[in-house]
């Protein structure tokens, strides 16, 4: 898969097929995601892999309830080491860069389990004091995030979540209140603002690539 049509097609799935997905694939999302850039290359990041039903039930109730935690069929636990950060850049380590540095990892693990035919949502509405005596994580780590992963539900059509168009929130040089920019041809407000089915944004972006290599 082209990378930018898997950055297009990934989009959260809450809704997912009973069986098992394979440790295979799960590696792979791992390692995508320990290929993401970090802060000093640090790379922070630990991950707790849990299929087994009761803690799934269990980090479902410190999530809100939300009920895609726990009918997931795999839950990757994705913590930030922030002792590591912490003693090489000190509070903007702890705060800021071991958090970006797990937040663009779990974009590759989405996006590989997207080109893998899996389905995952990013979940990070959750108690992280209920989290993490569950899995015993200790004081150092900070769990950024459950990414629930399974194979998606074959009667859901996945439609696209509507996106600011770029050029409303891209800046010539400078910030201002007045966007003037124009990086590519712009959409029409018609196709922009309607939900489509995924295919169609697809094709639609296949084709502006083949006019461009022309
Ligand atoms: C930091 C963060 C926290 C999120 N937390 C949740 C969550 O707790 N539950 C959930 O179902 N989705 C959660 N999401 C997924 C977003 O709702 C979703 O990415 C957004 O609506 C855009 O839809 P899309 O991912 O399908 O493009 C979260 C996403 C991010 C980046």
């Amino acid at each position: 898969m082209e990378v930018f049509e898997t950055i297009i097609k990934r989009q959260s799935v809450r809704m997912y097929d009973k069986k098992d997905v394979p440790n295979e694939l799960i590696g792979q999302m791992i390692e995508a995601a320990v290929h993401a850039p970090s802060a000093g290359n640090i790379q922070p990041w630990e991950f707790i892999v849990v299929k087994e039903k009761n803690t799934k039930k269990e980090l479902a109730l410190a999530a809100l309830k939300q009920r895609h935690v726990e009918e997931a069929p795999v839950v990757i636990v994705v913590c930030a080491n922030l002792e590591k950060s912490v003693d090489k850049y000190g509070e903007r380590g702890k705060t800021l860069y071991c958090i970006q540095d797990t937040a663009a990892a779990i974009e590759n693990m989405l996006l590989v389990a997207t080109s893998l035919g899996l389905g995952a949502c990013w979940v990070g509405a959750f108690e992280e004091n209920k989290v993490k005596p569950i899995l015993n994580i200790p004081e150092k780590l900070r769990p950024v995030a459950l990414v629930t992963v399974g194979f998606p539900v074959s009667y859901m059509k996945p439609t696209r979540n509507l996106r600011k168009p770029f050029e409303n929130i891209t800046h010539p040089e400078k910030y201002s209140s007045e966007i003037v920019f124009q990086w590519m041809e712009k959409e029409t407000d018609e196709w922009r603002f309607k939900i489509r089915p995924l295919e169609e944004h697809i094709k639609k972006l296949k084709e502006k690539i083949t006019e461009r290599k022309k």
